[in-house]
């Protein structure tokens, strides 16, 4: 019975990693979101093999409690972790300080609580893998490539958490990965035009690295 627990499991990639891995009743899965009156969308997947459960990944305490959860369900082990949840605003140039903390505290420092509340379970589970999904967006060769905008820095310090992470572990026998989805459209609205204008952008920043790139994939 693996168990795997998700987090901004509410929408997006991770929905539909929710999706996949519960549609095979052997799996347990725990489904973490921010906010579980709008987790609508998780509530009506048919599998009875999830839980949902409450926790803003930058708050240690909110998460200590759902690992309780987890672990007062599983005997007190986890096998797997997928830490998802991030956040991606535009930059704001005239708050850089505010820019970098906003998404650093989620994206690099909420890691790192995530990981930290289910180390112990995780410790105790058969599989001990962490992924953690990065971003292209992270990679130095890919940015001077490309100048895709956004939160590279942020995912950038994630993977160097991650590779802290795997160094730490890899004697217990973890396996901490970082890795990108690649470019997934997971808006659920009509694009504006603007958001087109970007899209098309983006597209063309993307082809400078990889010429056969056809656009965004479903999650
Ligand atoms: N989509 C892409 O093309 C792409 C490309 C590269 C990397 N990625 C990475 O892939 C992952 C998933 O992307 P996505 O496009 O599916 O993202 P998304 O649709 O924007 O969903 C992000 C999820 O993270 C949750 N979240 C944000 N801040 C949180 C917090 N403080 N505590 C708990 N949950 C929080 C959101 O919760 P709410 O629902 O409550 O807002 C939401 O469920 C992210 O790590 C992203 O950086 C995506």
């Amino acid at each position: 019975m693996p168990s795997y627990a998700v987090t901004g499991a509410a929408r997006g990639i991770e929905l539909e990693f929710v999706a996949q891995l519960s549609a095979d009743p052997k799996n347990t899965m725990f489904a973490l979101v921010r906010n579980k009156t709008t987790a609508t969308r998780l509530e009506s997947l048919p599998g009875k093999n999830i839980t949902i459960l409450e926790a803003d990944i930058t708050d240690p305490k909110a998460l200590e409690i759902a690992a309780k959860e987890v672990s007062s369900a599983t005997g007190g082990k986890l096998d797997y972790l997928i830490n998802n949840a991030a956040l991606a605003i535009p930059a704001n140039p005239a708050d850089i300080e505010k820019d970098f903390i906003d998404h650093f505290r989620v994206n690099t420092v909420g890691t790192a609580y995530c990981i930290n509340a289910f180390l112990r379970l995780l410790q105790k589970g058969s599989v001990k893998k962490v992924i953690t999904i990065s971003s292209a967006g992270g990679d130095a060769d890919v940015t001077v490539k490309t100048s895709l905008p956004g939160y590279a820095r942020s995912k950038a310090a994630v993977n160097m958490l991650v590779a802290k992470y795997a160094a730490r572990f890899k004697e217990e026998g973890f396996v901490f990965l970082a890795l990108t989805p690649g470019f997934v459209n997971t808006s659920c609205a009509a694009p504006t035009p603007a958001a087109l204008t970007a899209y098309n952008e983006f597209h063309q920043k993307i082809l400078r690295i990889a010429p056969g790139f056809k656009g965004s994939m479903t999650p």
